[in-house]
């Protein structure tokens, strides 16, 4: 959709030497993502809280080098300070597939300084603030050669695209507060390509939402996210699936336009656990939560029974649960946590997060 070959460096005019640094978070889902087809396409529409806290830094430094724009990508990438072949293979592999909307990447040397907010062994996915942070250094480096992303709305879309080419979910991290991807005649202007931003729809106390992440695990996981949305291919409930995932953003929608907690917290917890059964239930079936995700999820069903406070679980591709909670019950919920869930989690890490306004350059 953004293939141009006309976005190509003059060398009789070549460009000085420059850098541009972003700095992206992490989302949450609410509707999960789970089941892609085609070049990243969902098999169902997503909803998610972009995260504050979690978040990746990277600078991009791009230099002209007078070489014909056929050849390989030149890409070093440092993660931490540290050259790292693991990250810098699979980021050229990305700005190489890139070829046909970036032409110019093969006209530079670039050079990836990139790291993360929270510790890389914490087991909190990274891949949406990378490939987001990633998107939004592309897209400035071209509104910086080009001067073709002028307009906000079409630099955030184009953003949003290009992350979503590195990882799906990466593209609802471009947009402050919510984010949607996957068409549906619910949010116009949706579609599968980009998210668009779904904050102007949702009451005003989901801005102001918490999303502590309790660190059950730091372990590799046995089953990759990418491994897991290919096993949907075969999922003999892929189909209701991905119908009920539409019914329920129809319903959160409208619990999060109005500010109906209730409703919204058992739409995550219900999209959690059948995230979890999908896994469980596929053909080759596999078993990503661990017993102290259980002893969370129950200790937070017990709680909120005896006290009435709206503290809902949720969990990504992985064991870590992520206790999603208003502002106004931060203390409340902190001692909670402290009393009674960390002794659950390794280390007692707990990785607190909220609600926040998007990727900011720096
Ligand atoms: C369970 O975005 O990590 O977190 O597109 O293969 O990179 P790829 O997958 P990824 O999948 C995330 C799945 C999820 C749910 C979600 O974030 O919507």
């Amino acid at each position: 959709m953004y293939e141009n070959p006309r976005l190509i460096l003059d060398s009789s005019n070549p460009p000085e030497p420059g850098a541009i640094t972003w700095r992206s978070p992490s989302n949450i889902a609410i509707i999960k993502y789970w089941g892609k087809h085609g070049v990243q396409l969902p098999r169902n529409p997503s909803l998610s809280l972009t995260l504050a806290a979690s978040c990746t830094d990277t600078r991009l430094e791009y230099a002209f080098r007078d070489e014909a724009h056929g050849g390989p990508v030149d890409l070093d990438l440092y993660f931490h300070q540290q050259a790292n072949e693991a990250f810098r293979a699979k980021t050229l592999a990305y700005l190489e597939s890139l070829a046909a909307v970036y032409p110019f990447l093969k006209q530079l040397k670039l050079t990836v300084h990139t790291g993360n907010s929270f510790p890389h062994s914490a087991g909190i996915a990274s891949s949406a603030s990378a490939m987001s942070a990633l998107a939004l250094c592309l897209c400035s480096l071209e509104d910086k050669l080009f001067g073709t992303l002028q307009d906000t709305a079409e630099f955030d879309r184009k953003a949003s695209y290009l992350a979503r080419l590195g990882s799906g979910s990466a593209c609802r991290s471009i947009f402050p507060y919510a984010a949607l991807w996957g068409e549906t005649a619910l949010v116009p202007g949706s579609s599968n390509e980009f998210a668009v931003p779904v904050g102007d729809l949702i009451h005003e106390q989901f801005r102001d939402f918490h999303d502590d992440i309790l660190i059950v695990s730091t372990e590799e996981k046995a089953v990759s996210s990418r491994a897991g949305h290919a096993l949907m291919d075969d999922n003999p409930f892929a189909e209701p699936r991905y119908a009920q995932a539409r019914q329920r953003l129809d319903a959160l929608l409208s619990a999060m336009r109005t500010g109906d907690l209730e409703t919204f917290g058992k739409i995550v917890e219900d999209e959690a656990l059948t995230l979890h059964a999908l896994m469980m239930s596929g053909n080759s079936s596999y078993l990503l939560i661990k017993p102290d995700s259980l002893a969370i999820i129950e200790k937070v069903r017990e709680y909120r029974a005896a006290t009435g406070q709206p503290v809902y679980f949720t969990l990504d591709a992985g064991p870590n649960v992520h206790l999603l909670y208003p502002g106004n019950i931060v203390h409340e919920v902190r001692k909670f946590i402290e009393d009674e869930l960390a002794e659950h989690c390794e280390n007692g890490y707990v990785q607190q997060d909220w609600v926040g306004e998007g990727p900011e350059e720096l």
